[in-house]
């Protein structure tokens, strides 16, 4: 077999959270000088791409994925000269720049809405979804916003409700509007021209949608509308384009990134994500991390895309939680268990994402108060969990394991105030460890998280067996470890790893014996697997041998 080679196979994405990654001119806000400040600090880590979460002029009210002008930049966040500037300097060092492209729904304040309600004949009316009352008056029908609340907002002036699947200040675009699409390309062309790497795009799975049926994502013409974006602007070039999808599965992630279909290059799903999470109560009532339910995603997104389609591998963005804190041990066993999680994932088959702050173990928040939460899903639920009788204290543990702050604290760069993001006062307080959790502490020590991803990111750059090599999972029932090979031509690479706090002794299976070089160790480096193994908590290795 095959397979056809792109640039973004081998490399690694970086995810900044403009407003949280480093402020230049001291109003609490990062800013897009500021990442400029730090690209030699990327560079030095290695990735070849950043994604940059939205820097449109916007009311800020979903920080920036509510976007009122698609052409402009923030003024918080700098200039249109700056960012050409940031994107002529990444380029300097091999590094492209993903735009976040929020089409699903605009800002009620884009110019385009702001016509669209000032009359039923607005020649923008139908950029977006309006329908009657119901016929005994009310909401045309029950369908609810992810962001709590219904998902019908009547518009008084004109008597007819719009749709919303996030915040009422978010109104969803009408897709099936053959106008609006061609607007949207033709900014998607305009930024295009500006020397970017591609688009990470928003909800990609919500564009199409028939809300009188009941159809909020994954509408009957998704397909058709990513294809015809394709072939409008991106295809023939070989950029990175990445939909974020809550409900993409394997079979239809071939359908996103086949390469056949002419799509996108991938996906980003949240499978490993949701199965986490409470059957009813979702994220808002944590579960303990099931080791076996994870391994059985991981198994069934690297299986199911082994011929066709690519994967996108994450632990974490600016909507979850921190990874080490989640997935691993944010305590006693940070280092090693941060480690560990670096290890699993970017050794996996697909394109890995780093966000801001993983790379040196940044952990959850402690806030205590709802009042230090910025984020408007953490707000609305707050009222409305509260409102329905849940406890506040059961709340802030909920929020304060998996509500979306946790990601947006500043970036620690140093023990200097705020933790060097800031010489003013920060949007949101920084997380207090940054004494201790910081860039610079980090950049001093050779055993650091931060030199374990910088090896990490090099190896994928340099083993042609880790970007295509054949996957092959073991210990699928094993309660605490996680093990799996990787194979092309005549090498394997072997990965083992302990998912728990206590040592474990492991009888390891047959195709994983052997001998060869100790690639990446958390622990004392392991060259060679017999018959039996003991692991150290949350240790994890990798050898490089001969098949
Ligand atoms: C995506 C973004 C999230 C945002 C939502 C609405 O899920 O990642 O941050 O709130 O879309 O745009
Ligand atoms: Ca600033």
């Amino acid at each position: 077999m095959s397979e056809p080679q792109h640039w973004w196979h081998n490399a690694t994405v970086y995810q900044i959270y403009p407003r949280s990654f480093s402020d230049s001119n001291g109003d609490g806000i990062g800013d897009i000088p500021g990442i400029i400040g730090k690209l030699d600090y990327l560079q030095q880590l290695g990735i070849g791409v950043i994604w940059l979460s939205p820097i449109f002029v916007s009311p800020m009210d979903d920080n920036g994925y509510d976007i009122a002008d698609y052409q402009a930049i923030a003024p918080e966040f700098g200039t249109l000269a700056d960012f050409d500037r940031l994107v002529a300097e990444a380029k300097a060092r091999g590094i492209g720049i993903l735009l976040d492209l929020v089409v699903k729904h605009t800002s009620d304040e884009h110019r385009w809405f702001v016509d669209a309600r000032s009359s039923r004949t607005s020649r923008y009316r139908d950029f977006y979804v309006w329908r009657d009352p119901a016929p005994g008056g009310g909401r045309p029908n029950g369908i609810q916003s992810t962001f709590g609340g219904p998902a019908w907002t009547l518009d008084e002036a004109t008597g007819q409700y719009y749709f919303h699947q996030f915040a009422r200040k978010q109104p969803d675009l009408n897709w099936a509007n053959p106008e609006l699409r061609a607007e949207i390309y033709r900014m998607m062309n305009w930024w295009l021209g500006r020397g970017i790497a591609g688009f990470r795009m928003d909800v990609i799975n919500l564009i199409a949608k028939e809300p009188d049926r009941g159809i909020t994502a994954d509408g009957p013409r998704l397909h058709e509308y990513i294809q015809e974006m394709h072939r409008e602007t991106f295809g023939g070039r070989d950029l990175l384009t990445v939909g974020e999808s809550w409900t993409a599965t394997p079979e239809t992630a071939l359908l996103y990134s086949g390469r056949d279909r002419h799509e996108l290059s991938m996906v980003f799903q949240f499978e490993h994500v949701m199965q986490q999470w409470h059957e009813i109560w979702g994220k808002w009532q944590p579960k303990p991390f099931d080791l076996v339910a994870f391994k059985r995603v991981v198994n069934r997104w690297q299986y199911g895309l082994v011929e066709d389609g690519w994967n996108s591998l994450f632990w974490g963005n600016h909507d979850l939680p921190r990874a080490v804190s989640k997935y691993g041990n944010d305590k006693r066993f940070r280092v090693e268990s941060a480690k560990m999680l670096a290890t699993v994932l970017h050794l996996l088959k697909g394109t890995p994402y780093v966000y801001q702050g993983e790379e040196i173990g940044m952990t959850n928040v402690p806030f205590t108060s709802i009042d230090q939460y910025r984020d408007i899903e953490t707000l609305n639920m707050h009222r409305l969990h509260v409102e329905a009788g849940l406890p506040e204290a059961d709340f802030i543990r909920g929020a304060n394991a998996n509500g979306r702050d946790n990601s947006r604290t500043p970036m620690q760069w140093s023990a200097a105030p705020h933790g060097g993001f800031t010489i003013g006062t920060p949007w949101i307080e920084a997380n207090p460890n940054f004494s201790t959790i910081n860039v610079e502490a980090s950049l001093t020590d050779e055993a650091s998280i931060l030199g374990h991803y910088r090896k990490l990111i090099t190896l994928r750059k340099e083993l042609p067996v880790i970007v295509h090599g054949r996957y092959r999972s073991f210990l699928d029932d094993h309660p605490a470890c996680i093990a799996y090979t990787r194979t092309l031509g005549d090498q394997v690479v072997a990965v083992v790893a302990n998912f728990s706090a206590e040592p474990v002794t492991l009888e390891v299976p047959e195709a994983l014996q052997g001998s060869g070089d100790c690639l990446v160790s958390n622990d004392q480096p392991v060259r060679s697997l017999g018959g039996m193994v003991r692991l150290a908590p949350f240790e994890a290795f990798a050898i490089l041998r001969a098949r």
